[in-house]
Order: C-alpha cells, then structure tokens, then sequence
C-alpha cells in the first residue's frame, strides 16, 4: 500500500527542529530536499557522520524505512539522535511525502 503524503506532511512535525525541507538549507540536519534515491551523506556543503559517509546506503523506500524505524541500529554511529518513529503507517506516509520534496 502506498502512503499518504498529506498525513506525511504531518508526521515531518517531528522532524522539522532539524530538517529543512529547501535544497541549501542545512541545519542541525542536512536538507531533506531530493533525499529519495540519493546516495546517503552527500549533500554538499553538510558535515556527516563517519558512519553515515561510509553507509553505502541509497534511500529507496526501504532502506528510509529502516532508518526512521530505528536510527542508530540502522546506521551505527549516526549523529542524528532521535528515537525513530516506531509505527509503520507513520513511516509509509512520512516517505510517500519525502517523495515529493525536490531539490
Ligand atoms: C540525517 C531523516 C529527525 C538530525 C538524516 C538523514 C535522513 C534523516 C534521511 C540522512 C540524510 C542524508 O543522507 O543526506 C529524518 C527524518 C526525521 C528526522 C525523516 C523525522 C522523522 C531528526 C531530528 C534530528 C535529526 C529530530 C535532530 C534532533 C539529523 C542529523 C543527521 C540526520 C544530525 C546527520 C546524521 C549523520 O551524519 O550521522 N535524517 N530525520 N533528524 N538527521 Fe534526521
């Protein structure tokens, strides 16, 4: 089943402190802008984790939903420290509207 971008937008609340959602702007996160189907930890002009540039990680759907589920057991030594969002409806919907964020 494919996710709900508009209840989507509405989970991003709880990523908003540390996302923005414009190609450029970094913050205590990298932008989100583009992030579906991009190769993990290379937005320019963002300072990764080690472990986040040595990932190899592409996010597609499922590898996002392995990382919202569970952060730091997805990427070991990720500096984004957040707990993770723990029911699956959020994360499908949450991705449907990263989806649509373009750089
Ligand atoms: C990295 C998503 C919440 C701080 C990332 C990345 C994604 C992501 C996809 C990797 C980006 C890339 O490879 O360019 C999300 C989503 C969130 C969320 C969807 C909400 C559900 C947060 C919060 C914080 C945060 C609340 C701050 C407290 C960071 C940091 C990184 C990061 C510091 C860099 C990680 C590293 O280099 O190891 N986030 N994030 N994120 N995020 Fe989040």
């Amino acid at each position: 089943a494919a996710g709900d971008p508009a209840k989507g937008k509405a989970v991003f609340a709880r990523c908003m402190a540390c996302h923005a959602t414009v190609a450029g702007r970094n913050g205590l996160g990298p932008t989100l802008a583009g992030v579906m189907g991009r190769k993990a930890g290379t937005v320019p002009g963002y300072t990764y984790s080690t472990a986040m540039k040595a990932s190899a990680i592409t996010w597609t759907p499922a590898a996002m939903d392995r990382y919202l589920a569970a952060p730091r057991t997805a990427v070991p030594g990720t500096k984004m420290i957040f707990m993770g969002l723990p029911l699956a409806a959020d994360r499908e919907n949450l991705i449907a509207w990263l989806a649509t964020l373009k750089n």
